[in-house]
């Protein structure tokens, strides 16, 4: 089985699931990473040249390999649940696990940062909130909920571990 962390772009995915797979032993991998690797280019230039669309494409394409493998930890983009079939991928052979932040929280995180392509609009925190609500009913899905705002990453961790040790 794999541990598939899910939720909002700036919720600290990659953070906690480094440190997660550190204390369990496990191998980390970053679903955004594998996607830049395949495509040859950022994920900004994947958007920008291809679309949404072919990113959607390439990241349930990246999914798919990844769940194949056992006792990873998995860092997965923020629009993952977005594409019908990829919740029961993760379910097939994983425990998802959404970690929530406040739109607060995300914005204060994400404000300087120009790599997401779906927060260059005008209102940022407008667009964030927005976000989180159509979002909502996917990142609730998951197996377990942590709340990470103004939360130390080892906190978070040790939450994580202490629900999945019950
Ligand atoms: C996205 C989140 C990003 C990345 C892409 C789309 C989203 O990942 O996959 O920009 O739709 O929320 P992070 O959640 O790691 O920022």
């Amino acid at each position: 089985m794999n541990i598939y962390l899910i939720g909002f772009m700036g919720t600290g995915k990659t953070t906690v699931g480094k440190l997660l797979a550190e204390r369990l032993n496990k191998r980390f991998s970053d679903l955004d990473d594998l996607i830049v690797q395949k495509a040859e280019k950022s994920i900004a230039d994947i958007f920008r040249e291809d679309g949404e669309e072919e990113f959607r494409r390439l990241e349930t394409e990246v999914l798919k390999t990844v769940n194949e493998l056992d006792d990873y930890v998995i860092a997965t983009g923020g629009g993952v649940l977005t594409t019908g079939g990829n919740y029961e991928i993760m379910k097939s052979n994983g425990v998802l696990i959404t970690l929530a932040a406040s739109p607060e929280a995300i914005y204060e995180r994400l404000k300087n940062d120009n790599t997401r392509p779906l927060l260059v609009v005008d209102n940022v925190l407008d667009e964030i909130k927005r976000l989180l609500f159509e979002r909502a009913p996917l990142y609730i899905k998951a197996d377990y909920i942590v709340d990470t705002t103004e939360r130390a990453v080892e906190e978070i961790v040790e939450e994580i571990i202490g629900y999945l040790n019950d």
